[in-house]
């Protein structure tokens, strides 16, 4: 059963930006990407691929601890009450510099110097 699907799905098609939070020395670590980008090269049913162009210290805290929690959200998806729907998404995340899923941004991202690919362990809805 794919992680990335239903109404996970569809907060991927409608956010505007992620939150991304990795594990630092001694405290999270928190960057972002933007929905648009995401949706170019990055929703996959159990992966998310996204364009690195700076994510250094993300980079650091990934080869000391691969953990990493992704928060997306969007009004125009309904949550169980109100308007707004986000989630949580929990797996795994590794920078690479080379291959077919670089190549592939790099395409549409001349200035990515890598690619945040995240393997998908959960995907649970917030509101
Ligand atoms: C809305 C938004 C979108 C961003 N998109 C990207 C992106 O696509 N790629 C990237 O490397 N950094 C992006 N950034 C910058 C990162 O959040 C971060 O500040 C920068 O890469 C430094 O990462 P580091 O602290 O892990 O070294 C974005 C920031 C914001 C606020």
């Amino acid at each position: 059963m794919p992680k990335i699907d239903g109404v996970i799905r569809e907060l991927c098609e409608k956010a505007e930006f992620m939150a991304i939070v990795t594990n630092g020395d001694d405290a999270p670590h928190v960057v972002a990407n933007w929905g648009d980008y995401l949706r170019k090269v990055g929703i996959e049913p159990d992966r998310i691929v996204l364009p690195t162009g700076g994510y250094r210290i993300t980079e650091d805290n990934l080869q000391r601890d691969n953990r990493v929690q992704v928060l997306l959200a969007s009004k125009a998806v309904h949550g169980t009450r109100t308007p707004g729907q986000g989630c949580l998404i929990t797996g795994t995340g590794r920078i690479i510099t080379s291959g077919d899923d670089y190549d592939r941004v790099k395409a549409q991202f001349p200035w990515a110097r890598g690619v945040l690919i995240i393997s998908v362990e959960d995907a649970v809805t917030q509101l």
